[in-house]
């Protein structure tokens, strides 16, 4: 890209999309790292859960949202969702003109803070069978004991606003209870609706486990991205936000603000 050509696209806003609220964990990550970028979020909860999905269906729900912020225009999109990372992130990447990032692993932060050389990963079964996390890790530290916990119902359970209630308590404890067993010291939170449970996980787990949120691994890669193609804002006024779902305004609004402040924000329903 030319130097005008960068320093057009620089003006542009960042887009960050997942299959609902998850990727908003990813976004208050992104924002307080890059207080200067717009930035534009598509969660697609009419289509949530898509971690049961075959793949099929998962790339071609990742690939709408795609197609809707290539028209935005965005200058890079980051994939704020494991499951659309491990089974849609080549075909994005090869079809987009604008760079994309997908979710960082997390499995490294995981390696180099093990007591035990034991740790778990907790992600959606589209994840879980894709057994990227188990790779990634091996190839790092081939004698490193990985736990795979896949948890089918607790990315919707949280999309449905259950945050600490009996019902997502009794789901969580049967995903906790093997990795407890597994003496895994530190647990990747391989899906981005998991960090709004951190709390209720380090408790239910006894309070001597490390949960590793990969947002922040991620939001390191955009940033060599965006300096490497000189696509940082060089605005000085706070950054703007525009933050879309598919359907329910209501739950969207409320989930929203328990991360980033309900001035800074206005929830928006569109159609892919
Ligand atoms: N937030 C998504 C992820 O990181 C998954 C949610 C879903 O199953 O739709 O994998």
């Amino acid at each position: 890209m030319s130097k005008a050509a960068a320093t057009e696209a620089s003006k542009r806003p960042i887009g960050v999309f997942d299959s609902g609220v998850g990727g908003l964990t990813v976004l208050a990550v992104l924002r307080r790292m890059f207080p200067h970028e717009d930035f534009i979020f598509v969660g697609d909860n009419m289509n949530n859960p898509v971690g049961n999905r075959p793949k099929e269906e998962i790339s071609q729900i990742a690939m709408n949202i795609g197609h809707f912020l290539a028209k935005v225009p965005v200058k890079m999109a980051v994939v704020a969702c494991n499951t659309f990372s491990v089974v849609a992130l080549d075909e994005l990447q090869a079809t987009f003109d604008f760079p994309v990032v997908g979710m960082a692993k997390g499995v490294r932060t995981a390696i180099d803070t093990s007591q035990t050389q034991k740790i778990a990963v907790m992600a959606t079964k589209a994840t879980i069978d894709s057994h990227k996390h188990i790779e990634e890790a091996h190839e790092l530290q081939p004698a490193v004991a990985v736990w795979e916990q896949a948890c089918p119902d607790l990315a919707h359970l949280i999309e449905q606003g259950h945050l600490d209630d009996h019902i997502v308590h009794s789901s969580l404890q049967q995903y906790l209870d093997p990795i407890i067993k597994s003496g895994s010291d530190i647990v990747v939170l391989g899906c981005t609706h998991f960090p709004f449970l951190m709390d209720l996980m380090q408790h239910m787990s006894g309070g001597n486990k490390t949960f590793i949120d990969p947002a922040y691994e991620t939001a390191e890669e955009v940033k060599d991205i965006l300096e490497a193609q000189q696509l940082l804002n060089s605005q000085s006024a706070k950054g703007k936000l525009d933050i879309c779902f598919t359907k329910d305004k209501e739950l969207a609004e409320r989930m929203t603000s328990i991360l980033i402040p309900p001035e800074d924000f206005n929830v928006r329903i569109i159609t892919l």
